[in-house]
């Protein structure tokens, strides 16, 4: 008996004809149907200026762009990370106007007139910042992805110990803050290192803050 003929197909022709199926069904599709898509995807757009690390600039924003992706995408400084950007893992923190943000929770155009300030402001691998410094020589980081984030966090933390801004774990309210690893620990608890590089960061903290009380 003849064994039935099976057409041999290798997996790169079927991926092939599976692209080209895929493409002849999307340029089939009416035009109609993608024109409310194209029309969602340009928002309106705003004019704005916004001084980061002391440089103005001047930008033309679709107004739903976050302040996250206006410093990455469009001022290319990629030195503040996107994580979760859901605002749950404090990667892409970053002071603006003196306070720590997560730069993708907030949109760029609430910001025009003001001022920011990321990591790549902070310091140079020639120039490092006090706490780029102690992260270094305490071993704050593995991957490094959360730390742009950690450091900006931890330069406005041991601002707002130093302004005797209470936290959650601060015993008196009127007192003036401790710089003890609970209080470090509390203020920092917003920056996720998967990593786990937490007890070197205390470390690094605690260094600089020591040195300059
Ligand atoms: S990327 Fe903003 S909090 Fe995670
Ligand atoms: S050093 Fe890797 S996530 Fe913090």
């Amino acid at each position: 008996m003849d064994s039935p003929t099976i057409p041999l197909i290798s997996r790169r022709d079927a991926l092939i004809a599976g692209a080209a199926t895929a493409a002849a069904v999307s340029s089939s599709a009416p035009a109609e149907a993608a024109a409310p898509k194209a029309a969602a995807a340009a928002g309106p757009r705003a004019k704005l200026s916004l001084t980061v690390n002391g440089q103005v600039h001047s930008l033309e924003l679709d107004t739903r762009t976050t302040l996250l992706d206006a410093l990455r995408e469009h001022l290319h400084l990629s030195g503040t990370k996107k994580g979760c950007d859901h605002g749950q893992c404090g990667a892409c923190t970053v002071i603006a106007d003196g306070r720590r943000i997560n730069s993708c929770l907030t949109l760029a155009v609430m910001h025009d007139g003001g001022q920011v300030t990321t990591i790549e402001g902070l310091g140079t691998p020639q120039n490092m910042h006090p706490l780029q410094a102690a992260f270094v020589r305490h071993d704050g980081y593995q991957c490094g992805y959360c730390t742009p984030g950690q450091i900006c966090s931890a330069v406005a933390v041991l601002d707002e110990i130093k302004r005797g801004v209470p936290s959650h774990v601060s015993a008196d309210l009127t007192a003036r803050p401790l710089l003890s690893a609970e209080e470090l620990r509390e203020r920092m608890s917003g920056n996720i290192c998967r990593c786990g590089a937490y007890s070197n960061i205390v470390d690094a903290i605690t260094e600089v803050a020591g040195s300059r009380t």
